[in-house]
């Protein structure tokens, strides 16, 4: 619920305004009184609530009448909690302080599209996307005609897909298969060449090492057709961490018999072929 636009609506004396009551996913009327807001759908918010998820620059929130709820999960698994950044666009997965998704001068829908510009065209291919994250990535691959297999470790960031609004075609959509697990054993399940391209999008290494190490780079290149195309997200290669990672993953992807590996400043990663 976009919290600050109808607090300002409000504050010019609107009695209607547009607005979202899901986080910026669809727009729809309110009508504005003096508890709060009703959206068309009948979703109502007391003023003191939109006043409350105002003050936090950090979180996003569910509302029910003067009730919210912060939209995180302490991980069982990882101890780290997982929770939902606000952006221009749609929310940024947050692990522990760590942003999962680019939120500067772009936001993670932007950053979708430039994940997967350099796999080429998408229809009719099957795709890995190794890790789910709130499957933006597995939506957009999906949406562009591909059949998407995506494995999330974390049951926590599962939680948050789930109230997620811009994540709900993760549930819906046949063309996505949702697998929980860590890829680097999921992986081992399926059949050589399986997948014409790889989306892998790790968190930064220093949170999931295996998953830029040079035997999990085997897996990927025997999961992928020949010709197949993968992109490897790594960070800003301007960054001086960016740098001193990307160096070592196109060794390691060369070592796995990777081909053509370039970086791709733009996308902040690196493609490659098999
Ligand atoms: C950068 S995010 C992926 C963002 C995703 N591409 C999207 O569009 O939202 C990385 C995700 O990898 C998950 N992860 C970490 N280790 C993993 C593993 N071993 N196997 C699968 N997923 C893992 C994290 O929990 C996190 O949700």
């Amino acid at each position: 619920m976009q919290a600050r636009s109808l607090l300002e609506a409000r504050s010019k004396g609107a009695a209607h305004c547009e607005a979202s009551a899901d986080l910026g996913c669809t727009t729809t009327e309110a009508d504005l009184n003096d508890g709060g807001v009703t959206f068309a759908g009948g979703t109502q918010a007391a003023w003191a609530a939109l006043e409350h998820i105002a003050a936090d620059d950090n979180g996003c929130y569910e509302v029910r009448g003067t009730d919210t709820t912060r939209i995180q999960h302490m991980s069982q698994l990882s101890g780290r909690l997982a929770s939902l950044y606000p952006t221009a666009g749609p929310p940024a997965l947050l692990l522990s302080g760590t942003l999962m998704h680019r939120i500067k001068g772009i936001h993670p829908g932007q950053d979708t599209q430039r994940k997967l510009q350099p796999l080429g065209r998408l229809a009719s291919t099957r795709v890995l996307d190794t890790a789910t994250g709130l499957g933006y990535t597995a939506i957009e691959a999906a949406s562009a005609g591909a059949r998407v297999v995506t494995v999330e470790w974390d049951p926590a960031v599962v939680d948050v897909e789930h109230r997620n609004p811009w994540s709900a075609a993760l549930f819906t959509d046949d063309a996505i298969d949702r697998r929980q697990g860590d890829i680097a054993e999921v992986i081992e399940s399926f059949e050589e060449a399986a997948f014409d391209h790889i989306l892998h999008d790790p968190p930064v290494l220093e949170l999931a090492g295996d998953l830029y190490g040079v035997t999990f780079y085997h897996q990927l290149r025997r999961v992928l057709a020949p010709r197949g195309r993968l992109f490897h997200y790594v960070g800003n290669l301007d960054s001086p961490s960016g740098l001193r990672v990307s160096r070592g993953v196109v060794r390691r992807l060369e070592e796995a018999g990777f081909q053509d590996v370039r970086l791709q400043p733009d996308a902040f990663g690196i493609s490659a072929r098999a």
